[in-house]
């Protein structure tokens, strides 16, 4: 592959999405992207074991181990940049981080949230907070979004959205199941290849595929 586009993947527990990334690297499937590192906002996390497995380089920079959010995010800057990272993916990082990463990295973050944006997003909504939220309102759809992380919780550019079927007998792990393997880990390796592969232009806070 001439030029990767190497990619930072983040992540704070299972990995499931950091997996998803995983095999679509395998079957080609992240065009220019290559994944070159992995970092965990906390120590013994599952999605370290996978980097280890797929032979990814993972570094933990602890949440905890900071006083506050500007400390983390400077650390967080650091490692990006000593390892050359060109594009950054949140998948299932659950930590505040501040402008100064916004700002290395201008619309050169992802993040994939597990409902359809500008439903159920926002502060405090979370992992299966989100589908408890959604199954509370009694919505029939809801699905995933992969959006460009701004300042704003959950207010960046939508890069693509896949909606998923609300079944009545659904319960917050089940729906949350269901939205990983019908929309996650779609649409997150296929944004990933979009913006590698620089299909990706956004005016006006709107995204454009080209
Ligand atoms: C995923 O469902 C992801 O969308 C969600 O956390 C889960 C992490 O799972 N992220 C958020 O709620 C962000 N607001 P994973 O560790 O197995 O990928």
């Amino acid at each position: 592959m001439s030029n990767p586009v190497k990619i930072a993947v983040l992540v704070s527990g299972g990995g499931t999405n950091l997996q998803a990334l995983i095999d679509a690297q395998s079957r080609g499937e992240l065009g220019q992207g290559r994944i070159s590192l992995v970092i965990a906002s906390k120590p013994g996390v599952y999605a370290l074991e996978r980097a280890a497995k797929a032979g990814i380089r993972a570094t933990v920079i602890a949440r905890g181990e900071y006083g506050d959010i500007a400390d983390y995010s400077r650390a967080l800057v650091d490692e990006l940049k000593r390892s050359e990272i060109e594009l950054v993916v949140l998948a299932g990082f659950l930590t505040i981080i501040d402008e100064q990463v916004y700002n290395a990295y201008p619309n050169k973050i992802l993040n994939v949230h597990p409902a359809l944006i500008p439903s159920f997003c926002g502060k405090g909504y979370y992992g299966l907070r989100v589908h408890e939220a959604a199954l509370e309102k009694g919505v029939k759809v809801s699905g995933a979004t992969v959006h460009i992380v701004t300042p704003e919780c959950d207010a960046g550019p939508i890069v693509l959205q896949k909606a998923v079927e609300v079944r009545p007998d659904d319960t917050p792990e089940t729906l949350q199941l269901r939205i990983m393997q019908e929309a996650e880990w779609k649409i997150l390796p296929e944004a990933v290849r979009l913006f590698s592969d620089r299909k990706v232009t956004v005016k006006d806070n709107k995204v454009y595929i080209n």
